[in-house]
């Protein structure tokens, strides 16, 4: 196609997604020699019973899949004591917020977050043409209650909180969003992807709060990330309307298999959840003894502010170098951050001997002088803040 005959066929279609540019080609794949801790998956294998329920499940291969996911968003209100019209089920709980998003705003409506959060959100609005508003999220372990019924975010549609949060990892307990849900007349989407490894969760407020809707996803906790299974709940009315946005046939045969069997097996992941825990404090430590600044979590990651000069884009670069993912983050407020999942002991393991090795190289070449080669290393003599 002639250049002229794409710029043509561009300008035809809608501006919203020229606001957004287009993806670029994107890196291959990391091979499996990689350690991969930049997306807070979990590393362990299904439970037999599970893995059985999923290779059944390619037996029906051939139908479609239940239609409106009716038996997994059945087996999802019984075991979270739900009616099934308070529950709609998708691809991961990112299908189920992009619902949201598409349901509920319209262009120039506008949309808040508590800030820094789940970036993928950010996008979301750009795709409705709606403004993003990020309300910082000065002291994470409550909500500020006045700020948000009065200040900026007060005509938003609806405002989004992620509890624990991403990338912070931080939980503000459950009393503070009830405070808040009782005086807001709006619309609150509380995401709890990472809930299973904190202290409490919300589901009690769905029967109470009209104006909650809840998600949660069985990506972190689960290990089913490449399954894709989320759900939401929230009042029927609301779900509803979700429901009647949502692509016919969503879901596959082998996420509807999955979803029920690991509804039915919770207890399985017991031994998982524990591990991911112990691992998060001994990795904190590890981290707090090289030197970094590591933020609390009650998820399955820790944020940590890196020990010297160089940034985090600077570190994330230095330990991929060693086969060891991690996530950066470009906000001015996270540059000086890495974000590490938290997998396996021994991806745990590999990730304190790379950050270890590298602090240590660091060490030794201040220890030389400015012109030793790790001092010159790409990033350094960036502007440089402390906060993380
Ligand atoms: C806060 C938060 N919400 C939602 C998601 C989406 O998870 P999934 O689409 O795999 O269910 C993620 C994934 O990283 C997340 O961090």
């Amino acid at each position: 196609m002639s250049d002229e005959k794409l710029q043509n066929v561009l300008s035809s279609l809608s501006q919203t997604t020229s606001r957004l540019g287009s993806l670029p080609p994107g890196r291959p794949a990391p091979d499996s020699t990689y350690v991969k801790l930049n997306t807070n998956e979990n590393p362990f294998p299904l439970p037999k019973v599970v893995m059985e329920d999923a290779v059944a499940a390619l037996e029906r291969q051939y139908l479609y899949p239940e239609e409106d996911n009716l038996g997994l968003r059945v087996a999802a209100a019984t075991a979270y004591g739900l009616n099934k019209d308070q529950v709609i089920a998708g691809n991961g709980s990112s299908e189920l917020l992009g619902l949201v998003y598409k349901a509920f705003l319209a262009p120039g409506d506008s949309v808040a977050m508590m800030s820094p959060g789940f970036s993928f959100n950010r996008k979301l609005a750009a795709l409705q043409g709606a403004r993003f508003l990020e309300i910082e999220w000065k002291d994470p372990h409550s909500l500020p209650t006045e700020e948000l019924l009065f200040g900026p975010a007060k005509d938003a549609k609806f405002l989004v909180i992620a509890n624990p949060n991403n990338p912070t990892g931080t939980f503000a307990p459950i009393a503070s969003i009830e405070r808040f849900l009782a005086r807001s007349d709006h619309l609150i989407v509380l995401d709890e992807a990472y809930v299973d490894f904190a202290p409490e969760n919300g589901l009690r407020l769905v029967n109470r709060y009209p104006n909650l809707l809840l998600l949660r996803t069985f990506s972190k906790s689960y290990a089913t990330a490449g399954i894709r299974v989320g759900f939401g709940f929230g009042h029927p009315e609301l779900i509803g309307r979700l429901r009647n946005t949502q692509n016919v046939f969503n879901m596959n045969v082998i996420g509807h298999a999955v979803g029920i069997s690991v509804l039915a097996h919770r207890a399985a992941y017991d031994e998982n959840h524990r591990s991911i825990r112990h691992e998060r404090e001994r990795v904190g430590a590890a981290l707090s003894r090289l030197g970094f600044s590591v933020m609390p979590s009650h998820a399955n990651f820790l944020l940590a502010r890196v020990p010297d000069e160089h940034g985090g884009k600077w570190w994330q670069d230095a330990l991929e170098q060693q086969k060891i993912l991690v996530a950066f983050f470009p906000e001015r407020t996270l540059e000086n951050c890495i974000r590490i999942s938290i997998g396996t002991r021994a991806d745990m393991d590999a990730f304190i001997a790379a950050a270890t090795g590298i602090a240590e190289r660091l060490n030794t070449d201040k220890s030389r002088g400015p012109d030793s080669k790790q001092d010159q290393a790409p990033l350094a003599g960036r502007d440089v803040r402390s906060s993380c």
